[in-house]
């Protein structure tokens, strides 16, 4: 353990006691043994702190805080979850090829993006339901991304509404679009996030119906149900019963688009050649290639594997982003020397957010970004624009 990583876990530790002391889920941590953390030796509390090394370790605490009910939410993926594990699997398919005796002193992480300048290609992806997570949702979500100058993209279903969201957030926030079958309620949904400062307007086209996922949901549903779970943005405009996805959904959705939403349009789950040639032709200003986080339809196929044939298709005429799987900074290295302008993470923000609040996704935006720097010096690349195909190879 070198000087630099153990100043970085005594930051974790001290950042983990104060945010525990001043949090109301105290009470909810007693696996962590916190009464400790007044009355033991400093020696005994870095014993029994836990020490988040990397996203896994976030997720490991977030096990014990959120309760099975939410974990299987969030982990949970269609059928047998041979796509959720595809996506993750899909990276060690992928090698780097470093190159040696390079000045890696000054590393960028920046770059440029719908017309803005993004300090990390380390995106949060749109996720539902936060608040099942922790009773904060996309509050302490926004704040650690705004915190950590990360861009955030607030899904359709978010508990807190867009407009809150963005007031704790900031400007140029994004908007994740599912399209209602009723084409007034969809023209609502743009008009709130437009009024809130949104810029981009991400359509997820993965989902004309739910995936058929067995692990989840029951408790989730009980709770919309219930009224406890509410959905920010459709509460008041979505008919009691009614589906926020549509099953009528097909590109002349992108024609309608254009002329009722002033945000650009960025289409989310493009993972063919043939549909890449599409969003291009309608006129999209970017895809993500994606798959739902493995919680659609079970492909079997890694979205890293998806990525080739997207990038190749739209040869650089529109970004190409990704997310499903991404873990490590290296993940993210290889997604970028194949071709993605930038890259993506769902599940990784939230083990942080159900761990520890808005500190936890902090950590895990701050432990993505230290892996990524470490991996740029280790294998000599200085910016994020030097990240080419030289950099990988196939398996
Ligand atoms: C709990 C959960 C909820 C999600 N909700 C949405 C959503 O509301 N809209 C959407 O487009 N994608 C949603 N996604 C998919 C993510 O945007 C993203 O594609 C996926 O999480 C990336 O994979 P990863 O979790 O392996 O990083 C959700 C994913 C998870 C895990």
């Amino acid at each position: 353990m070198d000087n630099g990583y153990a100043h970085h876990t005594e930051i974790q530790r001290r950042k983990f006691l104060e945010w525990v002391g001043l949090s109301g889920l105290a009470f909810a941590l007693p696996v962590l043994s916190l009464e400790g953390c007044t009355t033991k030796p400093e020696a005994e509390q870095v014993a029994e702190s836990p020490v988040f090394r990397n996203v896994f370790d976030l997720e490991a605490q977030s096990r014990k805080i959120m309760g099975n009910d939410a974990i299987e939410y969030l982990n949970g993926g269609a059928d047998d979850l041979r796509t959720v594990k595809a996506n993750a699997e899909g990276y060690r398919k992928f090698q780097i090829r470093e190159r040696r005796l390079i000045d890696v002193t000054n590393i960028s992480t920046r770059i440029e993006l719908f017309g803005q300048t993004l300090a990390s290609p380390i995106i949060l992806s749109p996720v539902g339901f936060q608040k099942f997570f922790h009773p904060d949702g996309e509050l302490a979500t926004a704040r650690a991304a705004a915190s950590r100058k990360h861009q955030l993209v607030v899904s359709t279903v978010s508990n807190y509404p867009v407009g809150e969201i963005a007031t704790a957030y900031g400007s140029n926030l994004w908007f994740q679009l599912y399209p209602t079958s009723d084409r007034k309620i969809t023209k609502v949904l743009l008009e709130k996030a437009e009024q809130a400062g949104c810029t981009v307007c991400m359509l997820t086209v993965d989902t004309p119906v739910l995936g058929n996922r067995e692990t989840s949901a029951t408790t989730l549903l009980k709770l919309i149900e219930a009224g406890e779970l509410k959905m920010g943005n459709l509460e008041g405009i979505l008919p009691k019963g009614q589906s926020f996805t549509d099953m009528t959904m097909t590109w002349e959705l992108i024609d309608w688009l254009h002329t009722n939403c002033k945000m650009k349009i960025v289409i989310k789950g493009i993972v063919t050649k043939e549909d890449a040639a599409l969003a291009v032709k309608y006129g999209a200003d970017g895809v993500v290639v994606s798959n739902h986080g493995g919680r659609q339809l079970e492909s079997d196929r890694g979205t890293i594997e998806c990525l080739t044939e997207v990038v190749d298709e739209i040869k650089g005429r529109i970004p190409v982003l990704i997310d499903g799987g991404v873990r490590r900074g290296t993940d993210v290295f290889k997604a970028l020397a194949i071709g993605a302008d930038a890259v993506c993470i769902g599940r990784p923000f939230c083990w942080g957010l159900g761990a520890l609040g808005q500190p936890g996704v902090e950590m895990a935006l701050d432990i993505l970004d230290a892996e990524l720097v470490r991996d740029m010096r280790l294998a000599g690349a200085t910016s994020i624009d030097q990240i080419n195909r030289d950099f990988v190879s196939a398996v």
